[in-house]
């Protein structure tokens, strides 16, 4: 079944309007960043993993696609040259999030991307307030989800700094090796710079160990030294390198639909089981 367009007046309605603890939701959703500036490090696919385990468990998904590569879009089965409004449109203005989003048959809501999104950095640069567009678009659709995802671009530019200053918390996703932290200095500098002016609320809630080796001693040794070098909770299980990951966006649904079983399904379910217990 293809992914279908929902129209603005059809609220999200799958999943539950109570959390695991039976208390009506109020607060509205939480929003988590999952950033690093450097490309290959797992975000998207953790973005869609963590999604498809949160929807599992009963939660109402939102995914926002933020990196102009489209690459978390074309990942859930949605083909972003046929997709006609964006997250570039809710950027600029021209539409609202309930307006562009798409269901997937991975239990989640997508909000796509598209190459037009690489135009919305030079676009929002000279607007007062660019960076906190996205926060306030998410505004409108809070009440709809328990949890948003923002699944940013490699850099550190407009787009990065809209998903920090629209977040709740930020999850750092990094291989297991040692020239995977290089940038990371960079990137707790920005979160610093944006936890004084744009978003005092912003937490990091840690790093999630991605693409790890468990048969080799550099990557056990640089999981184990990772969370005390940076003083950042280290989330766990790490999760395992498989190849079963490089297949599953090929067939549009994540790795948690085409290797419901797998060693890297199971660790995405466990990371999703202890947010869920912050959401
Ligand atoms: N646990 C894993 N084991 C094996 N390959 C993985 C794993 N996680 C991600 N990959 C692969 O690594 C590549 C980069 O992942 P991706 O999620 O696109 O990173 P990013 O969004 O940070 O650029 C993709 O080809 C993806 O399929
Ligand atoms: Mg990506």
């Amino acid at each position: 079944m293809a992914p279908r367009t929902r129209t603005s007046d059809q609220p999200a309605t799958r999943g539950h309007t109570r959390d695991a603890t039976g208390d009506p939701h109020t607060a509205g959703a939480t929003t988590i960043a999952l950033a690093n500036q450097k490309g290959g490090v797992a975000k998207t696919t953790s973005v869609a993993s963590i999604g498809a385990a949160l929807s599992e468990l009963g939660q109402r998904v939102l995914l926002v696609d933020l990196d102009p590569q489209a690459c978390l879009t074309f990942s859930l089965g949605v083909d972003p040259d046929t997709v006609e409004r964006s997250v570039h449109d809710v950027l600029t203005g021209s539409a609202e999030v309930g307006d562009v989003v798409v269901t997937c048959e991975e239990g989640v809501d997508l909000v796509p991307s598209t190459i037009d999104l690489a135009a919305a950095e030079a676009m929002l640069l000279p607007r007062p307030g660019r960076e906190y567009v996205l926060r306030s678009a998410l505004e409108g659709v809070g009440a709809a989800y328990d949890v948003v995802l923002l699944d940013c671009s490699p850099s550190l530019g407009v787009l990065t700094l809209n998903a920090l200053t629209a977040a709740d918390a930020l999850i750092i996703p990094m291989p297991c090796e040692m020239l995977s932290h290089r940038g990371v200095g960079q990137l707790l500098d920005t979160v610093a710079d944006v936890q004084k002016i744009l978003n005092k609320d912003l937490e990091v809630w840690g790093i999630l160990p991605t693409l790890f080796d468990g048969r080799s001693n550099h990557a056990r040794e640089v999981l184990a030294d990772v969370g005390e070098r940076y003083d950042l909770p280290v989330l766990e299980p790490p999760i395992p390198k498989t190849v079963r990951f490089a297949e599953a966006p090929a067939v549009g649904r994540s790795i948690l639909a085409t290797a419901r079983t797998s060693k890297g399904a199971q660790a995405y379910r466990d990371v999703a089981a202890s947010l869920l217990a912050r959401l």
